[in-house]
């Protein structure tokens, strides 16, 4: 025989306790949650609006998680079975329109609401700048496991193994791949995407002034052994100092080419920049070297591992990297195509190179 088991006073002053309890572990749930910081400095504009996206996604959430658990604990408190009661059914219900109405018209609203949000977000982080302020193109190009970046400055063409850029001007990346799936992510400027082999993806940033530094950039897609270590550095300028930049990367190819004789192979450059041609990567983009100033951490440090080597060796361990692995490096992580992308001129002056500034 179906029973009333809780009187009706008694009843509406547990739905008073759970609304305040609500109340309260909502309120504190986004104190802490707005609170937190979850993410790495915000240094580009784009960075801004992703981190207010995230705080009112904070805000909505919170509460539909509270009040889940709120009527979860309180059913559990309150009807829980008492002794006796174990032969005892609860009243035959059958559904109440009233109620379905609610739970999906409530959530129906929320993820709307949040939608168009994101949506318009989205689309404002994804604009170009207004007509009339400048906006420069660099091309991404990720390998295994190294990122390499086309520059066109005026009209001449240069590219880095690290990312430079000026404050507060537009960049656009376009963003493809040699080999395999990578994913280009400075994560303080929020914007990430995969670079996929065959196309040509997209997405632009400005770096703002408090950017001016060094910031990671990281592959986030798994793409191999070396993925771990396929990161690199953006370097946000101040635009004279951009420009210097800039300069020093197309003024020296012009001073050394012309004339009658063949320009020297400029060893310390091929291996902080690698050969911009055939796209080589530097050597200094995983190698630390005193001499060469480069301090990269992804394969030996060649100050260490070359000491007392010869030019036989040196000359081994560029072309064939997989001849000897020192101690604590995984095989085929350096790639094994320099015979290919180093003409054998370049692989001698890198090999001179290395024994001089090793065995000093
Ligand atoms: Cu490239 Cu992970």
């Amino acid at each position: 025989m179906p029973q009333e088991s809780t009187p009706r006073r008694e009843r509406k002053r547990t739905v008073q306790q759970m609304v305040l309890v609500g109340v309260i572990a909502s309120a504190a749930g986004i104190a802490l949650g707005l609170s937190i910081h979850w993410f790495p400095p915000a240094d580009s504009t784009q960075a801004d609006k992703v981190d207010t996206l995230w705080d009112v996604l904070i805000i909505a959430t919170v509460p539909v998680f509270v009040l889940v658990t709120v009527v979860v604990l309180f059913s559990v408190l309150e009807f829980r079975m008492r002794p006796g009661e174990e032969n005892l059914d609860g009243p035959p219900i059958h559904g109440s329109t009233r109620l379905e109405v609610i739970w999906t018209a409530v959530p129906a609203i929320l993820i709307v609401g949040l939608v168009t949000y994101a949506y318009i977000v989205l689309h404002d982080i994804e604009k170009a700048p207004a007509a009339g302020n400048p906006e420069r193109h660099v091309a991404v190009t990720g390998q295994q496991f190294t990122w390499s970046f086309a520059y066109n400055e005026g009209g001449k063409k240069f590219t880095s193994a690290q990312l430079y850029l000026p404050v507060g001007e537009s960049v656009k990346f376009d963003v493809g791949s040699k080999d395999v799936i990578h994913d280009f992510w400075v994560p303080d400027f929020r914007m990430k995407i995969d670079a996929v082999p065959g196309i040509t993806t997209h997405y632009r940033i400005t770096p703002k002034a408090s950017a001016i530094g060094n910031h990671d950039i990281v592959c986030a897609e798994l793409c191999g052994l070396g993925h771990a270590f396929m990161r690199q550095t953006a370097h946000v300028l101040s635009k004279p100092d951009f420009d210097k930049w800039v300069q020093s990367k197309i003024a020296k190819p012009a001073a050394t080419a012309g004339g009658a004789q063949p320009a020297t192979i400029d060893a310390k450059k091929l291996f902080t920049e690698g050969n911009p041609d055939t796209s080589a990567t530097a050597c200094g983009t995983c190698h630390t070297l005193a001499d060469a100033g480069t301090t990269a951490t992804t394969g030996p440090v060649l100050d260490k591992v070359l000491k007392g080597k010869d030019a036989a060796f040196i000359k081994q361990s560029i072309l064939q990297p997989s001849a000897v692995i020192a101690p604590g490096y995984q095989d085929g992580i350096m790639p094994s195509n320099f015979g290919d992308t180093l003409s054998a001129e370049q692989v001698d002056a890198l090999v001179q190179y290395l024994s001089k500034v090793t065995n000093k």
